[in-house]
């Protein structure tokens, strides 16, 4: 079939196009636009965007991806009209630091705002949002009020537990916050452990982990906090409800160390062609204003303290967060990584 003529000149144009909308800084002054490529779903970020509109009057542009920015922000290298990268857990923010498509940031205000725990120590990943990796326990068959992931690996739980893959960045990070405590021999006879006691080969997300605890394929699950809110406001898979009503959720180690937590961040992009605006939206994000509106969207829990926590996630109560600093969690993913080759663990409990 030809296309009609005029159809294809547009289809030619289109890629010029989106980088015309994207706002790049010619040089000739003050843009009013900043550029964020970001792995966070719009209708999460939508609502802060339009407030940080109305009160800077700043557009702002969003790409958004599942997969491929960062390395899309690193081919695009010095002509990107990528501002700002957001994204999920330190694994992926990492990532960004490591490929290079981000840049120091100097910030006082966001020295204030995000405590030291929660941001990269050279200046480069700056975490928004907390959340706590927990697990969901069968209100019908798991009767405790309390566990440690320790504890998953006592046998007492052969063939109970649910868990998506050991490689996922999720799961890596809280194995490096094993290691961090226990040492990596330790780590490896807990994690052999676990994998003993796994209901199934890890597969899925970790809804699906407490879709299996619902079904009765398993009686604990190891999740993030924010899936429970996901669940229960579920309108369009109202199912979801019934598996979030079938767990309780227990807080891991809340009579030790605390439990393990992860963020959301963002990484200032090394060509940011609106820097400066970018640095006005990042501040935004770490303002009590956009901290509470940021953390809520997503039943999450703000980085800064004293921030209300909304009226779901505070129902979930209060808990003791591991306080060690995911500079240090960063620093042993790949020392975790390797032990969950090591034993197997994707492979699942009977091999
Ligand atoms: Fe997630």
């Amino acid at each position: 079939m030809q296309i009609p003529s005029a159809r294809r000149v547009l289809l030619a144009l289109l890629p010029a196009v989106l980088v015309c909308a994207l706002g790049h800084d010619a040089g000739a002054g003050e843009t009013r636009e900043v550029n964020v490529y970001s792995y966070r779903q719009p209708y999460l970020i939508d609502p802060l965007f339009k407030k940080f509109t109305e009160a800077t009057g700043i557009r702002v542009n969003v790409i958004f991806a599942e997969k491929g920015l960062i390395e899309r922000m690193a081919a695009e290298g010095r002509n990107s009209p990528a501002d700002l990268l957001l994204t999920v857990d330190v694994g992926n923010l990492m990532q960004a630091k490591e490929a290079g498509v981000g840049q120091v940031v100097h910030s006082q205000a966001l020295e204030k705002e995000i405590p030291a725990a929660y941001r990269d120590s050279e200046g480069i990943w700056w975490g928004l949002t907390r959340r706590a990796r927990v697990v969901y326990a069968s209100k019908d068959r798991v009767k405790l009020d309390a566990i440690t992931y320790e504890e998953l690996a006592d046998p007492k739980w052969r063939g109970k537990i649910c868990i998506r893959s050991g490689q996922h960045v999720y799961n890596v990070a809280l194995i490096a916050s094993m290691i961090a405590a226990h040492g990596e021999a330790e780590t490896e006879t807990w994690l052999k452990g676990l994998k003993a006691n796994l209901a199934r080969k890890p597969a899925g997300d970790d809804r699906m982990q407490v879709k299996g605890v619902y079904s009765g394929e398993c009686d604990l699950a190891v999740g993030n906090t924010y899936y429970m809110g996901a669940m229960l406001k579920n309108d369009k898979e109202p199912e979801q409800k019934e598996w979030a009503n079938s767990v309780n959720m227990l807080f891991p180690n809340t009579n030790d160390r605390g439990t393990h937590v992860n963020i959301s961040g963002a990484v200032l992009a090394k060509n940011a062609p609106n820097k400066d605006n970018a640095l006005k939206l990042m501040e935004f994000l770490a303002s009590d204003e956009g901290q509470e509106m940021y953390a809520d969207v997503n039943n999450e829990y703000p980085v800064k303290e004293g921030v209300p926590w909304s009226p779901l996630v505070k129902s979930w109560g209060p808990f003791k967060a591991d306080p060690i600093s995911l500079n240090e969690i960063a620093a042993l993913r790949k020392k975790a990584s390797e032990l969950v080759d090591k034993v197997g663990f994707d492979d699942g409990p009977s091999s």
